[in-house]
């Protein structure tokens, strides 16, 4: 066997002991001694053995003590301890095995069995060091893949958005935006961190069914008529379809389906009341009516934010849900949240 670079610290009052186990052990192991409890604690604070050989009857503090001592601090209780004892005396044995230590030498020894039993446990020991560190970097390596889907995913919806605005460019930004000032009333309203992560999916997706709409009629200026009104209603339920297949680790889907849904059981495309809506949509609804009503359509010059919130304000319990509009209305007015700088960025996409 070759000299290992493990530091073994032998623990004995008695320099016969410690001549026998030095000799023992000095051509396989560095090795370190300690007379008494005291020194034992100062030598593992200065130089952290790997293994320690530890007398129980020690002058002052005993070998059960040290042991003690050493599991209930977090550096050192990892360290293999094995007891040692003049006699074979099985309450002792059992109490050094409940304190924590690993083996038990019963004196007189045996070289042999000494080193054997001082390379086992350095070996388990070297064993779980091992297993720890692999489990770190599985859980690093778990956590760096998680990212990378998340960005994929954030990727993957961003352009899935952008296909529908190319397609939709006055409602260019739209969703964004929504998406944003949800977050804030969600945020507002304390959801929870999940819930929040659903309703800025579902608002950054929340037109997407838009797509099945034609152009002609998504652009055309002037009023809708009613039959295009009346078709225009099915993209909450197209954009339910496309997203249901996607597994989104939220409701997403079923959020974007009830995001015309109103209060007073008016909204579609069930015609839901109250709480058979999720509150996250209904957060959702606010959100969107707001930028909606806000901003420039092909069928009407933008309103501004006062008309919107004025709106939301006398539709309070009747179409919107009371606290989403509250906390939207209060975000407004007390500066927490503007479109501004979101629009001023729109704008230069636009322009570029
Ligand atoms: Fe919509
Ligand atoms: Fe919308």
């Amino acid at each position: 066997m070759e000299k290992s670079s493990d530091l073994v610290l032998i623990v004995d009052d008695n320099a016969t002991n410690i001549d026998l186990l030095v000799n023992t052990l000095k051509d396989y192991y560095r090795l370190g001694v300690a007379k008494n409890g005291e020194k034992a604690l100062e030598y593992v604070s200065k130089q952290k053995p790997d293994i320690i050989l530890l007398d129980i009857m020690m002058p002052g503090m005993n070998g059960f003590e040290v042991c003690k001592k050493l599991k209930s601090q977090d550096e050192y209780k990892n360290i293999p301890i094995i007891f040692i004892t003049a006699v074979d005396d099985t309450t002792r044995k059992m109490e050094g095995f409940r304190l924590g230590a690993v083996d038990y030498i019963t004196k007189p020894f045996l070289g042999e069995e000494v080193r054997e039993r001082v390379r086992t446990h350095l070996s388990l020991k070297s064993m779980r060091e091992q297993l720890a560190d692999r489990n770190v970097n599985l859980e690093q390596m778990v956590k760096e893949k998680t990212l990378e889907l998340e960005r994929m995913l954030e990727a993957t919806i961003s352009v899935t958005t952008l296909l529908t605005e190319i397609r939709d460019p006055y409602t260019a930004g739209h969703q964004h935006r929504v998406a944003k000032l949800a977050v804030a009333i969600a945020t507002s309203m304390k959801l929870s961190a999940d819930k929040i992560k659903a309703v800025d999916l579902a608002g950054t997706l929340h037109d997407i069914g838009k797509i099945r709409i034609p152009t002609a009629v998504l652009n055309r200026p002037g009023k809708l008529l009613e039959s295009e009104r009346e078709f225009l209603k099915i993209h909450p339920e197209i954009g339910y379809k496309l997203l249901k297949t996607i597994p989104f680790p939220y409701p997403v889907a079923e959020i974007v389906l009830q995001h015309h849904e109103r209060m007073d059981g008016s909204g579609y495309p069930k015609g839901l009341k109250g709480d058979q809506i999720m509150l996250e949509a209904r957060i959702l609804a606010v959100a969107d009516v707001t930028e909606a009503q806000s901003s420039y359509r092909p069928y009407r010059p933008a309103l501004g934010i006062d008309v919107a919130l004025a709106d939301l304000f006398s539709n309070k319990g009747k179409l919107y849900d009371p606290k989403a509009v509250d906390a939207c209305i209060q975000l407004f007015k007390s500066g927490q949240f503007s479109f501004d700088e979101d629009k001023q960025k729109q704008d230069h996409g636009h322009i570029e």
